[in-house]
């Protein structure tokens, strides 16, 4: 008989391009722009101008010597030299070409060359984006200006519990990697609804990353909330007692996941967000309830007793994580190549989710938890954790 389904017959791989491109003016680069995303931690604003890429676009991050923090376009409003060679001052941030001064407003504050420090430098705004802080992080909009939501406050994040601080981190995934990701966002944002990777990748693949009960193949239900999709999984521990497992991937990026060691049980310590850096590298922001700093970068996974960067090529392909199955999907996964199945339901609907956003915004609406004016912009997320429910 005649061989089937040879590679020979495989039609050309596309990616779906609405979902997972992040540039301005593309579908999922407006939706992503009509929120605040952490662009750095609070220490990466300072007297050096820092640059960060956002979304697709490079930007330049400082602190001006009275404390406030700047986001700017890098090319001078003057003659494009770039701020990155700039130098930090009081009142703002100065280009070294000819001395342009610009507010972490954008505006034009001294034109040294130009008779009485330029008659109309009013004319002129350096590119800026709006920042606040919180958390230990720097948070930027970058969508339209009459768009601007609140920046919300996350109930988990502001509740704090006796002995328990907060901690920032940026160092990478819980699994382990670098901290700037080669891969498409929407690969890891997917990770978090799909529960089944659990058991076979961090469970038996690469031996028990987490602990033994997470290795277990779990009954799932995922659901769509107004914010996005939660997924309820439950487990059986080794006393009998049930383990419900509450996760959420909610917008615009946010990563709302207990911890896998099952450490301290209860609600959920940490928020994660996914940055998308552009169409093709992502990174991760971290802020959680700490009981000691450096917590958050305690938790990250060993592999073989080892941390991510201390494998050899041989290791990785022996204990694979998350970063070894998402990079490997490719820069962009090929989505016209998969083949989704039961377990995948999470993946699907956080898509289709994430669709009908992309209508909304396309129609002239606000996406989902866009609050503006004096609203409640407060994100609850105290029903998701580790939760243990008596003897089954
Ligand atoms: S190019 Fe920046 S001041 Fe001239
Ligand atoms: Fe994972």
């Amino acid at each position: 008989m005649m061989d089937q389904g040879t590679a020979y017959d495989l039609a050309p791989a596309t990616s779906d391009r609405e979902l997972t491109e992040v540039g301005a003016g593309t579908p999922m680069g407006e939706l992503l722009r009509r929120y605040w995303h952490p662009i750095g931690l609070g220490a990466d604003a300072g007297s050096v101008p820092h640059q960060v890429r956002v979304l697709g676009e490079d930007l330049i991050l400082f602190r001006d010597g009275q404390g406030r923090p700047g986001l700017v376009h890098p090319r001078c409003a003057h003659r494009g030299a770039s701020l990155y060679y700039g130098r930090v001052e009081q009142d703002g941030i100065r280009c070294c070409y000819h001395g342009w001064m610009f507010a972490v407003d954008g505006r034009c504050l001294d034109q040294p060359c130009e008779p009485e420090g330029g008659k109309v430098r009013d004319n002129v705004r350096q590119p800026w984006y709006p920042l606040e802080e919180r958390y230990g992080l720097v948070f930027a909009y970058l969508g339209p200006a009459d768009r601007k939501p609140l920046l919300p406050r996350i109930d988990v994040l502001d509740e704090l519990g006796p002995g328990e601080t907060l901690e920032a981190d940026d160092s990478s995934l819980g699994g382990g990697g670098p901290p700037i990701i080669p891969c498409n966002w929407l690969q890891h944002f997917e990770n978090v609804v799909d529960s089944f990777h659990v058991p076979i990748l961090h469970g038996v693949f690469s031996g028990h990353q987490f602990v033994p009960a997470m290795a277990q193949m779990p009954q799932v239900e995922w659901s769509v909330t107004e914010r996005g999709v939660r997924v309820e999984s439950w487990r059986t521990l080794d006393d009998g007692r049930r383990l419900r497992r509450v996760t959420e991937a909610a917008l615009p990026t946010l990563r709302v996941v207990p911890s896998p060691r099952l450490g301290r049980s209860g609600v959920v310590e940490s928020i994660g967000w996914v940055l998308p850096i552009d169409d093709t590298h992502f990174r991760i922001y971290v802020a959680g309830r700490v009981e000691q700093p450096g917590d958050i970068g305690r938790m990250r996974s060993k592999m073989n007793g080892k941390f991510w960067w201390e494998l050899s090529e041989a290791e990785h392909r022996q204990f694979p994580g998350d970063y070894e199955a998402q990079v490997s999907q490719g820069a962009i996964t090929a989505h016209s190549a998969e083949h989704l199945r039961t377990s995948d339901r999470g993946v699907a609907l956080l898509r289709r989710f994430l669709r009908e956003q992309l209508r909304r915004v396309a129609a002239g609406d606000d996406p989902a938890c866009v609050v503006r004016g004096d609203g409640d912009a407060t994100l609850r997320f105290a029903n998701c954790g580790n939760f243990i429910a008596a003897q089954a």
